[in-house]
């Protein structure tokens, strides 16, 4: 069955490909972005009765509400919500002002949010939706050089598994998809923002730079193979809650969980030991 998606930071990346591989499948899209010209340039080709276009920069709660009217009035409905939009505030935590850091929260999560909070009414109507929250392997566990995108992934978690117990009612299936490391422009220039202050005793730049602007345009994941995934995902009656996306990602959380089992087994008796005897 045709359902209409809408997805956010539609312009490239992951977005992109999420956005080709509905279409593909007999999909209609609302793709939005940050600006109308790079979005008409991605989309050209495509016909114009299966494609709206809006523009959406997701930290601005007025512009998510509009878009999502505007959805509705050309589609009349919105069977999936992709909430893809973000980038990575990446650097040693010591080195990333506070400005940095809630701009991070207001791309990656209240704009998540904003826009969340202005579709659930429109998929409780239809008593039916599918939404996917893009996190990262940096929602599962923590990365050197990373804390504050991680923390912002983390909150996307904790939204997520929670909101989904409270729609569940409505039909509403929350997913959480955790990539690894997947070939876009998120670790280009264009994307990524590194820390703007240079504490003492971390050695230069960080190491942890160095590795990130190695992988850049040479990550393993392929952004259209995703999109194909979470086609199959929202065709599922099923889907799981948190999706992870790649080997690596497959590899990598798996040794964190396994970690966390085993601490939790050696400190179990000392857990137990705060129960009280009232
Ligand atoms: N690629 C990876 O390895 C990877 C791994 C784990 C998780 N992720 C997550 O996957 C999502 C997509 O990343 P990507 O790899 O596709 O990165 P990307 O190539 O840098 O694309 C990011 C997209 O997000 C948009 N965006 C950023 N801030 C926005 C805002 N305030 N409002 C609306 N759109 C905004 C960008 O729009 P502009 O073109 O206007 O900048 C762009 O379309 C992100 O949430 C990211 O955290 C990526």
């Amino acid at each position: 069955m045709s359902q209409v998606w809408f997805i956010t930071g539609a312009g490239r990346g992951i977005g992109a490909h999420i956005a080709r591989a509905a279409l593909q499948a007999g999909h209609r899209v609302v793709a939005t972005g940050r600006k109308l010209a790079p979005l008409r340039e991605a989309y050209a080709d495509v016909a114009p009765e299966s494609i709206a276009l809006v523009e959406l920069d997701v930290a601005s709660e007025a512009q998510a509400e509009q878009a999502v009217q505007t959805a509705v009035e050309r589609f009349g409905r919105i069977d999936v919500l992709v909430n893809n939009a973000g980038y990575g505030q990446l650097g040693y935590f010591e080195e990333i002002s506070a400005d940095a850091i809630e701009r991070q929260f207001a791309t990656n999560v209240f704009g998540l949010m904003h826009v969340l909070r202005a579709t659930l009414p429109v998929m409780r109507r239809q008593r039916a939706g599918h939404v996917f929250n893009l996190s990262s392997i940096g929602g599962a566990l923590g990365f050197e050089g990373s804390s504050v995108y991680c923390a912002s992934k983390f909150a996307v978690e904790g939204l997520s598994a929670s909101v989904a117990l409270e729609v569940a009612r409505f039909g509403i299936k929350v997913t959480v998809v955790e990539p690894g490391f997947f070939r876009t422009d998120f670790l280009d220039n264009s994307s990524i923002r590194y820390g703007d202050r240079a504490p003492d005793g971390y050695g230069d730049a960080g190491p942890s730079r160095d590795i990130y602007e190695g992988y850049n345009h040479r990550q393993a994941g392929d952004p259209a193979k995703l999109g194909a995934a979470l086609v199959q995902l929202a065709g599922m009656a099923a889907p799981p809650k948190q999706f992870l996306a790649g080997s690596d990602a497959l590899a990598i959380v798996g040794e964190a969980l396994q970690g966390r089992l085993d601490e939790m087994r050696t400190f179990a008796d000392l857990s137990r030991s705060t129960d009280g005897v009232f």
